[in-house]
This record gives C-alpha cells, structure tokens and sequence, in this order.
C-alpha cells in the first residue's frame, strides 16, 4: 500500500489530490482540515486547526508495516489570510496564517523524516508553493512571506537529504499555477484598496484562465508517483 499524507482535503486542491489518488486501491489517503468533507473507505481524517501551533505539536503519523512502498506528505493547506497592508493588519491573523502556511510544514516535515528515518518505504514530501513566493503583491505580506519560506525550507532540506545520501527521500516545492478554488473567490472580493492588483484575478476568471483542481491534482499525482524525474527543486505547474 502507499499512505499519503495531505494537509486541506476539505477544498480545492487538496480534495482534488485526494480523490485522484482514492482512485487507486493501492493507496489510503489520510487527510488534516477543520471540515471533513471526503468519505471513503481507504480515506481518514484528522479534524486539526493548523493555526494552532499546540495540534501541530501533537499531531502523530503512524506506523506502517515495512512493505509499505510509498510514504507521502503533501502540505497543501494554505491561506491567504486577511489581505491588507502592513501596518493594518490583525496581529492575530498574521500570527495565525503563518502558522498554517510555514510554520506547520517545517514541523510536519521535521516529525515526517523523523518517523520514516529508517522505514524502507520510498518516501516523498510535496509543499505547495505559488508564484506569489517570489513576487512582492501588494496587500499579501503574509502570504509570500510564507510561500518564499516554504520554497526555501525545500531546498535545505532537499540539501539535508542529499549531504546525507538518502536517496529514498524526496523532497520538492510545486506551484500549482492559478486554480479554480475558494481561495481565487477570495482574492477576487478583495478591494483595490488592499490588493491593488485584483482586476488581474477578475480578468484571469472572466477568460476562463484558471486551471481546473481536477487538472492539476492529476498533474500532482504524476510528479508524486516519478519524484525522480523533477528537473527543479522547486517548479510550476504548466497545463
Ligand atoms: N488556488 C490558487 O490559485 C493557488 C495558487 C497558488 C498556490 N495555491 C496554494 O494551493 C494550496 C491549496 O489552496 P486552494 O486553492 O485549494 O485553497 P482552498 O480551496 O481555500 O483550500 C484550502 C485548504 O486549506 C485548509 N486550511 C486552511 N486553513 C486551515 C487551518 N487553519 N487548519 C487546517 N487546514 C486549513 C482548508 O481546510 P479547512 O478550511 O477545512 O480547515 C482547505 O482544505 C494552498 O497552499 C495555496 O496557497 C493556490
């Protein structure tokens, strides 16, 4: 079997990937949200806040026998937060955007090699990262700060595995390109005011430019399933 972790099975993307991996009886998806929204058989869920760093502190992965082939993590789960400008912002928000979006993978990413340091099973980490990591949009502090984190936290630990010469782990950072989720309606009710750039994203809708989450979760499946054939430590859908 192959057990696939994935972080915000509840919506978009991440609900994508796991029905597209469902589809396999070779692979259980164990999938972290607030909202359970998946049933099936081969799916568990944890309900956890990401948010909160103590639920992260005590999260757990589990064992698994050592014919398990594949081993995956997927930190999907993201936030744009509360968009707006420095020096305007909800402490709190900021705080807790943070959490889901960079703090909670490091730590997941620290207790998931930590587990399956010495399991046999071939083991990938995917973090979803945007282009919003090295482009400085007005009103997303937050958001590509943690984006810009989460690309280079892959590369470290990308570095990490290589220094050590485990070949059986993988580590790399996909964008997923602009996506057809609730995060896009959020970005398009944001106001001028707080995201100067947000006719962009009406524009991008109203051509139907975004990609569909069923699209780019296949796209995400096939990169899971060849790791090796990633040319970049960090890279971008193209559709
Ligand atoms: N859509 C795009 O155009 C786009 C572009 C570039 C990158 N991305 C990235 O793609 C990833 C998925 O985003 P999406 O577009 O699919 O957004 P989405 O539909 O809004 O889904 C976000 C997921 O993250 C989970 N999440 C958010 N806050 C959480 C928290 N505090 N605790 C636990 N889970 C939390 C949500 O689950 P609950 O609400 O149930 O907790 C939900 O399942 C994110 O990392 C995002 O940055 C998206």
């Amino acid at each position: 079997m192959n057990h696939y972790y994935i972080t915000g099975t509840s919506s978009g993307i991440g609900k994508a990937l796991a029905e597209e991996l469902l589809a396999s009886t070779n692979n259980v998806v164990h999938g972290m949200a607030r909202h359970e929204t998946i049933v099936h058989e081969r799916y568990r869920h944890t309900s956890i806040d990401l948010a909160q760093q103590e639920a992260v502190l005590s999260f757990s992965f589990e064992l698994h026998p050592d014919d398990t082939k594949r081993i995956v993590l997927v930190n999907n789960a993201g936030t744009l937060g509360d968009m707006g400008y420095l020096g305007e912002m909800n402490d709190e928000d900021v705080a807790s955007s943070l959490n889901v979006n960079l703090v909670a993978p490091v730590i997941l990413i620290n207790k998931f090699l930590y587990q399956f340091a010495n399991h046999p099973a071939e083991k990938v980490i995917i973090n979803i990262t945007s282009g919003a990591a090295t482009a400085a949009y007005d009103g997303w502090s937050v958001y590509c700060t943690s984006k810009a984190g989460i690309d280079m936290l892959t590369r470290v630990a990308h570095a990490e595995r290589k220094q050590r010469n485990d070949g059986r782990a993988h580590i790399l950072a996909v964008a997923p390109g602009v996506v057809d989720t609730a995060m896009q309606t959020k970005i398009r009710n944001a106001t001028e005011d707080k995201f100067s750039r947000v006719d962009k994203f009406h524009d991008l809708k109203n051509n139907n430019q975004l990609y569909k989450p069923v699209d780019v979760a296949k796209q995400l499946a096939r990169i899971i399933a060849n790791p090796d054939t990633a040319t970049d430590i960090v890279s971008r859908i193209s559709l």
